[in-house]
């Protein structure tokens, strides 16, 4: 038997002892299918999350995983695989009892995911893990499996009676990309509701999963001090930035069929936009959270084809050396067209025109290749009256700049001016810094520990309904349109830069820059 989940944790922190409260409830006893079981997602991320989760002591007793992958496979062999990625991709080492715990409820099924008999023998090994008491009948079905697969097994689940919710419940969890525009996005959730019902699909963005991410709204909502300027009063402009070091890795295939637009934007910056503007929810409900996200994104102005030079970006990197080592352009990665016009960066400005941020522009970039790994949501606020100072040696005022850092130093500073010391008025800017592994000693995690056991208890608020989805897709279309099959304004930039020069003009145009973040700076 396992000990009681952990309930609470304490931390010491520079202010004394500090509770961490962790969820009480273990995740109801359920069994995890996962197709494309031998793939990266599930090596990289959903099995060290299991790991995790189960050091937590958060998965149940009565606990299964099926593999479902094509590459023919014994059960065996699937557990000694499974053991050497978690030797290799856990994020929090590995204790060989955990291990052996995870293994132990691994079985792993070989097949096409278009056979009919394979959605059978799926049936038959869910019917044989409830009867023996290794599980129960609730399911949840994670697709790791390219995107063209996500409509297909889902009909196969359903003729196979397995979408079912008499014995149990059943859930669905779907990976990115959702969609490849608004039709095709609209066509699959057609698709996907004449056979789920909403309450079973999980439409996933692993940035959600992140701590850093959801303490937008604890940070937002749980403090007095800082909504009160939240606001186009006295914000003068947000910036928001992901950049990667990494390339496209062994993903050339799809990332070309997919760019920075589709694969980043769409979801992941516009999620990280939406968690920054919206308006506080009634509660942490799913739906009362997840309308307010949607209300930012409809109230994003609609881009204008005419307008598009003046406000989008896109570029490709060329060759060029990124943290020391020399890297190929772009068009050199494998399985990359050699004229390809895919945008591996992205810069764009956006207005979110309601009583909030009406006239606050909101600017988004992100993109492979650059100089360093960051992910941050920048505040800049309106500067103070320079009048004051007109006679001191201060040359201007730089503005004040609240920034919050999602990865991958977790925390939160603020950029505010003191007195340089000495008997001149000098100023000098200064950080007021929280770092998360001060405090509460961030333990690496993969991302989705979070979302896994969100779906396993039912919580869908950090996961995607269909509205979400499309608005997002509603706001990129008119870009993505005027991109269609046209190579012009597709400039390149080195890797290892912080992109093209054409991104620094956009924001140059308003008398703004990008943050330089603190590595560089
Ligand atoms: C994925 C994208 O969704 O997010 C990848 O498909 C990208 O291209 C990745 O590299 C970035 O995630 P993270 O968690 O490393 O910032």
């Amino acid at each position: 038997m396992k000990p009681d989940p952990i309930v609470e944790r304490t931390v010491q922190t520079p202010f004394g002892e500090l509770a961490v409260e962790r969820p009480a409830r273990v995740a109801d006893p359920s069994t995890m299918v996962i197709f494309g079981a031998t793939g990266d997602l599930a090596k990289r991320k959903l099995l060290p999350a299991l790991y995790n989760l189960n050091g937590d002591r958060l998965l149940p007793e009565r606990f299964a995983v099926v593999g479902v992958g094509r590459e023919p496979m014994t059960t065996d062999a699937y557990r000694e695989k499974v053991s050497r990625d978690l030797q290799e991709f856990g994020t929090a080492g590995t204790e060989r009892v955990q291990c052996e715990w995870l293994e132990s409820r691994l079985a792993y099924l070989t097949g096409d995911f278009g056979d009919d008999g394979l959605y059978r023998r799926l049936g038959d090994v869910l019917s044989a893990l409830h009867e023996s008491g290794d599980s129960t009948c609730d399911c949840l079905f994670y697709l790791a499996t390219p995107p063209a697969l996500f409509g297909p097994i889902v009909e196969h689940l359903g003729a196979a009676g397995l979408l079912a919710e008499d014995g149990g419940w059943r859930r669905v969890i779907i990976e990115k990309p959702f969609g490849h525009d608004l039709d095709s996005a609209r066509a699959l959730n057609r698709r996907l509701v004449g056979l789920l019902k909403e309450h079973q699909i999980y439409r996933i963005d692993h940035y959600l999963g992140k701590e850093t991410v959801q303490n937008i709204m604890a940070f937002r909502f749980a403090n007095g001090i800082f909504e009160p300027i939240w606001n186009r009063r006295y914000v003068d402009h947000v910036q928001i930035t992901v950049a990667e070091t990494v390339g496209v890795e062994q993903r050339g295939d799809y990332y070309d069929r997919t760019g920075a637009m589709r694969d980043m934007v769409q979801n992941h910056l516009f999620q990280l936009l939406a968690l920054t503007a919206m308006e506080p929810p009634i509660s942490f409900e799913a739906d009362a959270v997840r309308d307010e996200r949607v209300k930012v994104l409809r109230a994003i102005r609609p881009f204008l084809p005419g307008g598009l030079d003046a406000q989008v970006v896109r570029s490709q990197y060329a060759a060029g050396e990124v943290e020391g080592t020399p890297v190929p352009a772009y068009r050199q990665e494998p399985d990359v067209a050699r004229g390809s016009t895919t945008e591996t960066y992205v810069a764009l400005k956006l207005l979110v025109d309601n009583w909030r941020w009406a006239d606050v522009p909101f600017y988004l970039r992100t993109g492979k290749r650059l100089p360093q790994r960051l992910t941050e949501v920048v505040l800049q606020f309106k500067r103070a009256p320079f009048q004051l100072f007109r006679d001191t040696p201060v040359g201007c005022l730089p503005a004040n700049q609240l920034v919050l850092c999602i990865q991958p130093n977790e925390g939160i500073a603020l950029h505010f001016e003191a007195k340089v010391p000495g008997p001149r008025v000098r100023l000098g800017t200064v950080r007021m810094d929280f770092s998360y592994a001060d405090y509460f000693g961030m333990r690496p995690t993969t991302g989705y520990e979070t979302l896994l056991y969100d779906a396993m208890i039912g919580d869908s608020t950090l996961f995607h309904r269909a509205d979400i989805v499309e608005a997002g897709w509603t706001v990129v279309e008119p870009i993505l349109q005027a991109w269609e099959g046209s190579r012009a304004g597709l400039p390149a930039y080195a890797a290892g830069s912080w992109g093209p020069e054409a991104a620094d003009a956009l924001m140059a145009r308003d008398e703004r820059e990008w943050h330089l973040p603190a590595a560089t700076s």
